[in-house]
């Protein structure tokens, strides 16, 4: 336990799955997280329950493709603490559909959050990282999507994420900065917000919950947490890729932890 004790670490997407989760766990080893999300009354839940276990979070809440208020909320944390030790870029977003028919609204959507923004985060993360010589983790969460293979426009904005990880890795490597790409599986998150409801029912009631879930709704922790216990062959859980994160950040700084490939044992079956 106390693992990562009096350090500092922002990560983006914290209102929600992997990021919660990831926020939950490094402020569980000691870190002040400094968590950022839309979601306000979602992030402020995710401060007081950390908070109630003896952590320190701070929260903001803003758009990421508002890149002022990414740069200035990672700033801040550094600021604020005299250090930046980590930089989790959860955040991101997946509109499911075929190229002929997509719409370039939900391209722009993904290759922003997706890309952009963590462009944006990683940058102001080195930084603050440079500023007060910190010794920093940038860790980024990609996806099998992004191993090249096919999937959707989505798995196009998760290879370039990949991309950008190892140039980054390249380019930092004679700083104390290491450079991390967590790949996960499916996960039982809101992940499928965006998905269609057919599907998202769909899946539910394979595992006997019934559900109404609409474009855009955000499911509760119970029934996602259900979900997961129900189909842990095809769904890890957050909390699986937080333990991926703190073991690539806990290791020592001159090893280079490059890429996590972390998920259930059976691939899950594709939104159209
Ligand atoms: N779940 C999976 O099966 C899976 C598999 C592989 C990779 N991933 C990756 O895991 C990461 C986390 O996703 P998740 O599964 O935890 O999904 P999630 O439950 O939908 O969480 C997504 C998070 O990203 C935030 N976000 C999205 N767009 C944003 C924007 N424009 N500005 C600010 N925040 C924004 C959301 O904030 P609000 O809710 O507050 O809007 C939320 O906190 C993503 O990068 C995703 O690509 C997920």
């Amino acid at each position: 336990m106390n693992s990562l004790l009096g350090k500092t670490a922002v990560i983006t997407g914290a209102s929600s799955g992997i990021g919660k989760a990831i926020a939950r766990r490094l402020a569980g080893e000691g870190s002040h997280v400094f968590i950022a999300g839309r979601g306000v009354e979602r992030l402020q839940e995710v401060a007081r329950t950390i908070e109630d276990a003896g952590g320190k979070a701070s929260i903001g809440a803003f758009d990421l493709n508002d890149h002022g208020a990414l740069q200035a909320f990672v700033a801040e944390a550094a600021r604020r603490t005299g250090r930046l030790d980590i930089m989790v870029n959860a955040a991101g977003v997946h509109h499911p559909g075929t190229i002929a028919d997509g719409r370039t609204s939900a391209w722009q959507a993904m290759f922003e959050t997706n890309v952009i923004a963590m462009l944006v985060g990683s940058q102001a993360a080195i930084r603050a990282m440079r500023e007060t010589a910190s010794k920093g983790h940038i860790v980024t969460i990609s996806s099998y999507a992004g191993e090249g293979n096919a999937y959707h426009v989505y798995g196009a904005t998760k290879a370039a994420a990949n991309s950008v990880c190892r140039a980054l890795r390249q380019e930092l490597a004679d700083e104390p900065i290491r450079t991390v790409t967590i790949m996960p599986g499916a996960v039982a998150t809101n992940f499928g917000r965006h998905f269609p409801p057919e599907f998202v029912n769909g899946m539910f009631k394979s595992v006997g919950i019934s559900t109404e879930f609409k474009k855009g709704d955000v499911l509760s922790d119970t029934m996602l947490e259900a979900l997961q216990s129900h189909a842990s062959a095809i769904f890890a859980s957050p909390d699986d890729i937080a333990g991926a994160v703190l073991y690539a950040v806990t290791q020592p700084h001159d090893l280079s932890v490059s890429e996590i490939l972390v998920g259930p044992r059976k691939s899950f079956p594709n939104a159209a």
